[in-house]
């Protein structure tokens, strides 16, 4: 066994959020601090109460589940096109959750736990970074206190998927950038390392599916877990996937994965510029600056997700929300 991550879930459940919850409370090298509740597939007051939920199935009291800010930096909150169901738990419809909310905001939270663990705490972010933007605000020198930050966001044209399956309300961008731009810069840029996983390969129906094999070993184990988790492969199968093709991959579970095991995905270091004006084409874009000449100075330095090994990523998918070994079952 590994070190012992000690991670800050930012996120908006959300189906594929809601795994990667339970997945931070199941693997055993994942420490979860807090679930901060953005507002992304839904408004912050309601995907902090299905964070609540996610906690009540799990039985799970002693993780603080914080609420974040209810719109974008600057901008209205837009509503998505890509479909969680009517609660954002792929239509479970759990009843009202009865833990309480943490008493301090989602910002707040986030710095209170990276100063006390200071170089060892991981902020995942699996939604928009309004939250992540907001504790940078209040708190600059948080960024060279943070171990790291993952964020499932942007599509970098590495793949054709970065764009066919683009889920921000244009040809170009992706949701958890679209939604929050100036946020997304605020954190890329903030001088962390920071790993993104984009469309390229979170929402690619070639590299990401759970595999027969996972789904048989799921049903096999049959825990409170492993039953939602097939159930959410089953809504996601039903209602995102694409034309002929197998697409039944929790989107958000890539970088939580990819956390837990870093070894998934291959990395590559790339200059972008995000898209925070008002273009309705292209807002919210993240553009790679490929070129070899002319190339902009002031390009955001970050890692971005290239390729996926597919089968580690079923390995520790099943792992994940299961905390059982994948060759023992
Ligand atoms: C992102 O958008 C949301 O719908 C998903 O939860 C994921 O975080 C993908 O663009
Ligand atoms: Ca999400």
């Amino acid at each position: 066994m590994g070190d012992i991550k000690k991670v800050i879930l930012n996120c908006d459940p959300g189906t594929d959020d809601s795994l990667c919850i339970i997945m931070g409370i199941m693997h055993p090298e994942i420490e979860l601090l807090a679930v901060t509740a953005e507002s992304g597939n839904l408004t912050s007051d309601k995907t902090s109460k299905n964070a609540l939920r996610i906690m009540e199935l799990m039985g799970c009291e002693d993780i603080p589940v914080a609420r974040g800010m209810l719109h974008p930096l600057v901008r209205k909150h837009p509503s998505d096109p890509y479909s969680h169901g009517e609660d954002g738990l792929g239509n479970h419809f759990f009843p009202e959750p009865k833990l309480p909310l943490c008493e301090q905001h989602a910002a707040l939270k986030i710095i209170e736990e990276v100063k006390k663990y200071p170089g060892e705490v991981t902020i995942l972010s699996t939604a928009p970074l309004t939250n992540v933007a907001l504790a940078l605000m209040l708190c600059p020198e948080l960024a060279g206190l943070v171990k790291e930050i993952w964020h499932l966001g942007g599509s970098y044209g590495v793949t054709p998927y970065a764009f066919a399956n683009a889920t921000g309300d244009n040809p170009v961008s992706e949701w958890n950038v679209y939604v929050d731009p100036e946020a997304a810069e605020t954190v890329y840029s903030c001088g962390a390392k920071v790993t993104t996983i984009g469309l390229d390969v979170a929402f690619n129906p070639e590299w990401v599916n759970i595999s027969q094999e996972v789904i048989s070993k799921l049903k096999k184990v049959d825990s409170v877990p492993s039953r939602y988790a097939l159930e959410i492969i089953d809504y996601v199968d039903k209602n995102n996937s694409l034309p002929d093709l197998l697409n039944n991959g929790p989107i958000d579970t890539v970088a939580m994965c990819s956390v837990i095991c870093p070894e998934i995905i291959q990395t590559q270091n790339i200059g972008i510029m995000i898209d925070t004006s008002d273009n309705q084409l292209t807002r919210g874009m993240t553009a790679w600056d490929r070129r070899n000449h002319f190339r902009w100075d002031n390009l955001i330095r970050i890692d971005t997700a290239c390729s996926i090994n597919s089968e580690l990523y079923n390995r520790v998918f099943f792992e994940a929300v299961t905390g059982l070994s994948y060759d023992e079952v």
